[in-house]
């Protein structure tokens, strides 16, 4: 295996002694996909932050490293200065987030500010940038792509927007996209379309993916893997197949209840009882265990990550617990 990104053992701090991820690690392989999936506040955001190398005034990586690129000449994103992440950003890794609108000048036609990335990330010369920009808008689904072009941003729906926002962030054709929330807002059949989009774009671009979604539905849709995030930490990782048919940690359970899975439907709403513990006041062991239903003495003690074929588990009970699949 020769990822396209890989992450080991990441931390991130949020302030003296609080770290909001711990120990994160996991690869993503050209046209491989990655699913973080976890409650709100669990870290996913922060990660994702970290590869993109956009943390807020105050956080900082403070441990790990951020491979970019596969052997023989990896970039280790941690170790960039200014000048490297000005040539990375954009050029190799590009992301898609929750609020589509925020991120395009509202007084720019959509077809202008892709064009400008064009010329940026391909070296196009003006002239040409319109009818290519025009022929990815066309790849991303828009219907009337020429038309779209001449719109600007509050002309278009939300799913338009969103398109129209994958096609810069793949003007400069990463190696890397990193899709947080991006569909989120979107209503259920719009969502499916910019799912499928990304889908398609892997397959037919060898575009990695790093997709983050509170939704395992919508990680399972799109992902080969996922990775479980709870309170900061990879609780468990594996094919997201595999993960959803049999999980083996008790979170990755609950949240299966709370998906929107398939045909099932089961979403009944049940809520987790209980709340993370906040950052300042992690516990030593499990950090699962004050909600958890198979929690015994054990879980008070630091639990290591185990790994079973190609599944890791963060979880003292795991070889023993008959967990419920989807
Ligand atoms: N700028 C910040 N300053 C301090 N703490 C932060 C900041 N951003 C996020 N956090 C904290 O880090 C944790 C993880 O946040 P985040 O990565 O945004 O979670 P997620 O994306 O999974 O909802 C949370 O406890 C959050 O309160
Ligand atoms: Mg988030």
């Amino acid at each position: 295996m020769n990822p396209v990104l890989r992450v080991e053992n990441l931390h991130v701090s949020v302030g003296a002694g609080h770290e909001a991820v711990r120990a994160v690690s996991f690869a993503i392989e050209r046209g491989g996909s990655v699913g973080l999936v976890g409650e709100s506040g669990s870290g996913k955001t922060l990660t994702c932050r970290a590869v993109l190398g956009v943390l807020p005034p105050g956080v900082a990586v403070t441990g790990g490293t951020i491979h970019l690129g596969g052997d023989p000449d990896p970039t280790d994103l941690t170790g960039l200065d200014r000048r490297g992440w000005d040539a990375v950003r954009g050029n190799r890794l590009a992301a898609v987030f929750q609020d589509p609108a925020s991120y395009l000048n509202p007084s720019l036609t959509v077809g202008r500010q892709l064009a400008e990335q064009l010329r940026l990330k391909r070296g196009l010369r003006r002239g040409l940038t319109r009818a290519a920009a025009v022929e990815l808008l066309a790849a991303m689904g828009l219907r009337r792509p020429a038309a779209v072009f001449d719109q600007y941003p509050h002309e278009l729906s939300g799913g338009m927007l969103q398109r129209a926002l994958i096609a810069i962030a793949v003007a400069g054709e990463p190696e890397l996209l990193v899709a947080d929330e991006a569909t989120t807002a979107l209503d259920a059949a719009v969502q499916a379309e910019v799912l499928e989009l990304l889908r398609h774009l892997r397959e037919t671009r060898g575009l990695a993916l790093l997709l983050v979604s509170h939704d395992l539905a919508v990680v399972a849709e799109v992902c080969d893997r996922v990775a479980v995030f709870y309170a900061g930490e990879i609780v468990e990782q594996g094919p997201t197949a595999e993960v959803i048919a049999s999980p083996r940690h008790p979170y990755t359970e609950a949240l299966l209840r709370v998906a929107s899975l398939g045909d099932w439907r089961r979403r009944d709403l049940e809520v987790i009882p209980g709340r993370p513990p906040e950052p300042g006041a992690m516990p030593a062991g499990c950090r699962f265990a004050a909600r958890c239903a198979h929690a015994t003495d054990t879980c008070a003690t630091p639990v290591p990550l185990s790994t079973v074929d190609d599944r890791q588990v963060r979880c003292h009970r795991a070889a023993t617990l008959e967990l419920v699949g989807a």
